[in-house]
């Protein structure tokens, strides 16, 4: 059977409320409760969202865990070729997804959300075609012994993931532990749990029933018993430092791997001969001022040398100041909303800190329309002249709020910019391939650029050092080396 695409995303979010995703079925929550999504647009709720427990936790597991059996023993270019048919169709699926996205999370649907769908169905067609590449070694232990190791799948993978990028986190997560063998439990955000429903359950047209499950509810009552249940071999997270630590503390207690991809303060650095325009774009799309800043890569602190500088805050601004805020599903609206009333109040207090200490040069226009009066639009703002270890300057704001400095020694800026217990991302702008090698080396970050500011893609391999995780994601290493296992084999053969 074939889903077909459903581009009403308020009556699709009616269809996906109160459920998850279960062994191939669509059931309710064992509690039998449930929990509202809302439309953060305009505060209305658009459907429910199913409030998973430990109960739902150990029905998905044991799933799981029993599907897992024949996929694993399925030869890997099969399952790949299963993997790839799930991309494709989710491909049909782009604008619908596209839409509900838009709804649940309030970004924009022509410069986010369309494109996060279309990044997710080329992520399982990525992942898919490396179903061959899962190759083990031969060793020149003896040569009266035949040695060599081959990768094994964990098992059953729980993977946890946030609302910001959620299906394309989810994918780079999913992909490479179903090629590589294993099953999955997800528990999506409690923000944002349709649309990787509606996800999930198009993949499970396609692949055996039990393989991809997912649960919707909170942290501590569903997400810690999926990280802590006996079945789970692995765990995948994506989100806060301070869940972060949590969820690795879970792990560590029942001694299984775990990969984390937290938080970020990403610097960028503006060398005075840099392409200024090229620089500019480069910060605008960097800061990720079309999803509000909601971005663990957002390039938060933006260190430009003084002879560039008041031009560059000029023109940044105007470059935000064009861009229009408005209904996330509009095709002419650039920036969207905030995700939640939490994080609204998180993001206003943090654009009060800087206003103490710093100029605020405030962006753009809420929109007018009235029916978007009660939605969770903020204006970006520029901040400069902050003190470095101002809280602005220094902490994961993760809303539209960028901190711009003046430097003027390289040296000086490249320790500034290291300063900090964030190492996600980092650019340096300047037409000198020497300090462009410098810098790049020098740098602590898991995905340095120079001269742009791509996002995250498959086969880019993409991870933080310091506070910003543990492990890579999206490439052929990550799924080897974090979704399988190496088994050492030797034959006697004297
Ligand atoms: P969070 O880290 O609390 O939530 C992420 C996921 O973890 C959600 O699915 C949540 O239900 C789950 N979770 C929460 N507590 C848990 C627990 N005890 N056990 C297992 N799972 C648990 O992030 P939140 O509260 O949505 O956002 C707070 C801040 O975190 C943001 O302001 C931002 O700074 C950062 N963040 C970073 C993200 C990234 O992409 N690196 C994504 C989302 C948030
Ligand atoms: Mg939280």
């Amino acid at each position: 059977m074939t889903i077909t695409p459903n581009t009403d995303p308020f009556a699709l979010a009616r269809l996906l409320s109160g459920l998850h995703l279960i062994n191939g079925a669509l059931v309710p929550a064992a509690s039998g409760t449930s929990f509202d999504v809302i439309n953060p647009a305009t505060g209305a709720v658009i459907g429910t969202a199913a409030e998973g427990d430990a109960r739902d936790v150990d029905a998905a597991v044991t799933a799981a865990a029993k599907a897992q059996k024949a996929w694993k023993a399925m030869p890997a270019r099969e399952r790949g070729k299963l993997v790839v048919e799930c991309g494709r169709r989710l491909m049909d699926h782009v604008d619908e997804l596209g839409r509900l996205i838009a709804l649940e999370t309030g970004k924009a649907l022509r410069t986010e959300s369309r494109i996060e769908a279309s990044v997710l169905a080329d992520a399982f067609v990525f992942f898919g075609g490396l179903a061959s590449e899962l190759k083990g070694e031969s060793v020149p232990f003896n040569p009266s012994m035949l040695t060599v190791t081959v990768r094994e799948p964990i098992g059953v993978v729980g993977a946890i993931i946030p609302w910001n990028v959620p299906l394309l986190l989810m994918a780079l997560k999913v992909a490479p532990a179903l090629v590589a063998g294993n099953a999955v439990v997800v528990k999506s955000a409690e923000e944002a749990p349709l649309t990787v429903l509606r996800v999930c359950q198009i993949m499970n047209e396609v692949l055996p029933a039990g393989l991809f499950n997912i649960l919707s509810g909170f942290g501590p009552e569903c997400g810690a018993p999926l990280v802590s249940h006996p079945k789970v071999g692995k765990v995948t997270f994506t989100g806060s430092v301070e869940t972060g630590k949590i969820v690795s503390r879970m792990a560590a207690d029942k001694l299984i791997p775990v990969t984390l991809e937290l938080g970020g303060k990403s610097p960028m650095i503006i060398m005075g001969d840099a392409d200024l325009e090229k620089a500019i774009a480069g910060a605008t799309a960097g800061m990720r001022f079309t999803r509000q800043g909601q971005s663990c890569t957002a390039s938060s602190r933006i260190y430009v040398h003084d002879s560039l500088h008041d031009e560059f805050v000029r023109r940044l601004k105007a470059n935000v100041d064009a861009m229009k805020m408005g209904d996330p599903l509009d095709e002419s609206t650039d920036i969207g909303t905030i995700i939640s009333p939490d994080q609204f109040a998180r993001v206003q207090h943090y654009v009060s800190e800087g206003k103490k200490h710093g100029t605020a040069h405030v962006c753009s226009q809420l929109p007018e329309d009235p029916s978007l009066k009660d939605g969770l639009f903020i204006q970006p703002v520029i901040f400069t002249d902050l003190p470095a270890d101002a809280a602005p300057a220094r902490e994961e704001i993760f809303g539209p709020v960028c901190c711009v400095f003046r430097f003027t020694d390289y040296e000086a800026v490249l320790a500034e910019a290291n300063n900090s217990e964030y190492g996600l991302a980092a650019t340096i702008w300047t037409r000198d391939l020497k300090t462009a090698l410098d810098a790049a080396h020098r740098l602590e970050a898991g995905f340095v650029q120079v001269n742009q500011n791509l996002v995250v893609q498959p086969n880019l391999s993409y991870g933080g050092t310091k506070l910003s995780g543990l492990g890579k994601e999206a490439t052929l290493e990550s799924m080897l080396e974090h979704f399988t296992h190496k088994k050492t084999i030797i034959v006697n053969m004297g």
